[in-house]
C-alpha cells in the first residue's frame, strides 16, 4: 500500500504549502512589495462568506447523489481592462439561460458556478515566450503581470493582487444584486434573452422554453399558487469559483471559522487545482487539501488510476460528498481511453466525488489564420462521448465546465452561426483562450439538456428529484 505523502500526516496551517514545490507561480524580485501587499490581503475581508460556502457544499453532495446538476462557466482570465457592468451581466444572464434550460428540459436543479470575480491567475505551457529575438517572462494573468509584450509590462507586480481583490470584491457586489433583486427571478426568465441572440435559431428557441416557463408561472398563479413569490423564483443562488493558483494570495485570504475550527479560503466559494499544479508532493495540493471550501481537481489525458487515487486520499480522506469534483479535460480524441479507467478506479474504491467535464481545454488547435481557436464540433463531441462513457460505466456525469461569455465574440470556430476560420478575426477579444459566445452557449445548453434528460430517464432519476425537491 503507497504511503500518503509526508505533507499529509502532518497538522494543516495555510502556509504549509510554503516548503512544497510549487509550479507555476512567478518570481517576484519585489519580496517587501509582495510581503506588504499580502499582509494588507490578510488584513481585508474576506469575499465569500463561511456560510455560503456550506451551503454550496451541501448543493454539490445533492449533485454528488445523482440528484442535481453542476453548470461551472465564465472567462478563461478576467482582465482589469475589460471590467465592464455589461460584460458581468451579460456573462451572469447566459449562465441563467443555460441553467433554466437544463432545469426545465431535463427538469433537474442546477447549481450555478461563476467563473467569475476571482479568475485572474494562468498557468502557461512555458515560463518565458520570445518574440523577434526578444525573451521575457510569460503573461501569467492580470494579477500578476499584462499582456503587453514589453518588459515593464510582463514584469510580476506583487500590487496587481490588490487590483485583482478590488475588482473580485466590485464584480461579486454587483452579482450578488442581479442574483437578488430580481432580476434573476423566473418570472423575468424572458428578459434574459440578449440583444443580438433575439434573431437566432437560439434565441427563438430560447424563448419558446421562456413562454412555457411564464405560462406554467401563471398556471400556478391562477391555481391559487403563489409560486412567484417564492424565493426559488424570486432569486437565485449563484457562486464564484476560480483556479487556486497563486498561493500567497489566497492565503492571505483565508480565515479559521471560530465555530467549528475549520478553514475557509474567502476568494470565492469554490477553488481548483490546475492540470499543471496537481503534482502529489506539490505546493498547491498542499495548500488546498486544508481549506473546507469544495474544490475541483482537472484531470488531462495524462492522469492515471494510481495518482488519482492518492489524490482522492489527500484531498478527501473522509470521503465527503460534495468536497471533490473531478473536472475532466481530455479531448474529444482522447476521453474515449483517458476517462474510463478514471471511472472504474473511483467506483472499485467506493468513492464519492462529481464528474464534471471541460471540454475546452482538450479541445483548443490553431487556426489556419493563426488564432488559437476550438471548434465547436470538438466540443459536443466531447459532452456526448463523456455522457456515453458514463452511461456505459453506470456513473452520473454530473457537471459541465466552460469557457464563456455573453459577448458576441468569435473565438471558437462552428456553431449554428458558423464562425469561419476567416471569421475568427471579426470579434476576437480574449485575454487568452477561446470562449464560447452566447449563442454557443445556448445551443450547447439545448444539447446537453437532451443527453441529461435522457441519462435522467434511463436512471431514474427523474422521479427521484422531483419527489425529493433540491437546489434551484
Ligand atoms: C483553465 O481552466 O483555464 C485551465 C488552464 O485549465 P487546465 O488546468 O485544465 O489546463
Ligand atoms: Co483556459
Amino acid at each position: 500500500m503507497p504511503q500518503p505523502p509526508q505533507h499529509a500526516q502532518t497538522p494543516w496551517t495555510p502556509n504549509r504549502w510554503r516548503d512544497r514545490p510549487a509550479a507555476q507561480l512567478p518570481d517576484y524580485d519585489d519580496t517587501a512589495a509582495l510581503a506588504e501587499v499580502e499582509e494588507r490581503l490578510a488584513r481585508s475581508l474576506p469575499l465569500v462568506f463561511t456560510g455560503e460556502i456550506r451551503t454550496l457544499r451541501q448543493q454539490l453532495a445533492e449533485v454528488a447523489a445523482g440528484r442535481a446538476f453542476l453548470l461551472q462557466g465564465g472567462d478563461c482570465a478576467e482582465s482589469f481592462a475589460d471590467f465592464h457592468e455589461r460584460a458581468i451581466t451579460d456573462t451572469f444572464r447566459v449562465l441563467l439561460q443555460m441553467a433554466v434550460v437544463l432545469t426545465f428540459a431535463a427538469a433537474c436543479p442546477v447549481v450555478k458556478v461563476g467563473r467569475m470575480a476571482g479568475q485572474f491567475a494562468k498557468p502557461r505551457s512555458a515560463p518565458t515566450e520570445t518574440r523577434d529575438g526578444m525573451t521575457l517572462p510569460s503573461y501569467r494573468g492580470d494579477i500578476i503581470n499584462a499582456l503587453d509584450f514589453t518588459p515593464e509590462a510582463r514584469w510580476p507586480d506583487p500590487r496587481r493582487q490588490l487590483r485583482a481583490y478590488s475588482q473580485s470584491a466590485a464584480t461579486l457586489n454587483l452579482l450578488r444584486a442581479l442574483a437578488q433583486d430580481g432580476f434573476a427571478g423566473l418570472h423575468r426568465v424572458q428578459q434574459w434573452n440578449l440583444d443580438f441572440l433575439r434573431a437566432s435559431p437560439q434565441g427563438a428557441r430560447y424563448r419558446d422554453l421562456a413562454g412555457r416557463i411564464s405560462e406554467t408561472l401563471d398556471f400556478m398563479r391562477a391555481c391559487g399558487l403563489n409560486a412567484v413569490a417564492a424565493p426559488q423564483v424570486r432569486q437565485v443562488q449563484f457562486y464564484t469559483s476560480h483556479e487556486a493558483l497563486l498561493l500567497g494570495y489566497e492565503q492571505a485570504l483565508t480565515r479559521c471559522d471560530p465555530a467549528t475550527g475549520e478553514w475557509y479560503d474567502g476568494s470565492a466559494h469554490f477553488l481548483w487545482i490546475g492540470e499543471r499544479t496537481r503534482q502529489l508532493e506539490g505546493a498547491h495540493v498542499a495548500f488546498l487539501r486544508g481549506v473546507a471550501n469544495p474544490i475541483g481537481l482537472k484531470l488531462g489525458p495524462t492522469a492515471d488510476a494510481d495518482t488519482l487515487l492518492r489524490l482522492l486520499d489527500i484531498l478527501n480522506p473522509d470521503d465527503q460528498p460534495g468536497r471533490l469534483t473531478l473536472i475532466s479535460r481530455m479531448g474529444a480524441d482522447k476521453i474515449d481511453i483517458a476517462l474510463p479507467p478514471l471511472i472504474r478506479a473511483v467506483q472499485r474504491e467506493g468513492r464519492q466525488v462529481i464528474w464534471s467535464c471541460d471540454p475546452m481545454h482538450g479541445n483548443t488547435i490553431e487556426s489556419h489564420t493563426g488564432y488559437k481557436t476550438r471548434p465547436f464540433g470538438r466540443i459536443l463531441d466531447e459532452v456526448r462521448r463523456f455522457f456515453a462513457i458514463h452511461h456505459a460505466e453506470g456513473s452520473y456525469p454530473g457537471g459541465m465546465h466552460f469557457e464563456l461569455t455573453g459577448q458576441d465574440v468569435t473565438e471558437c470556430l462552428g456553431g449554428a452561426q458558423a464562425i469561419t476560420e476567416q471569421g475568427l478575426a471579426d470579434r476576437y477579444h480574449t485575454q487568452c483562450d477561446p470562449r464560447l459566445n452566447a449563442s454557443q452557449s445556448l445551443e450547447l445548453a439545448f444539447l446537453i439538456a437532451e443527453m441529461l434528460k435522457e441519462q435522467r430517464r434511463t436512471s431514474g432519476a427523474d422521479a427521484e428529484s422531483v419527489a425529493e425537491g433540491g437546489p434551484r
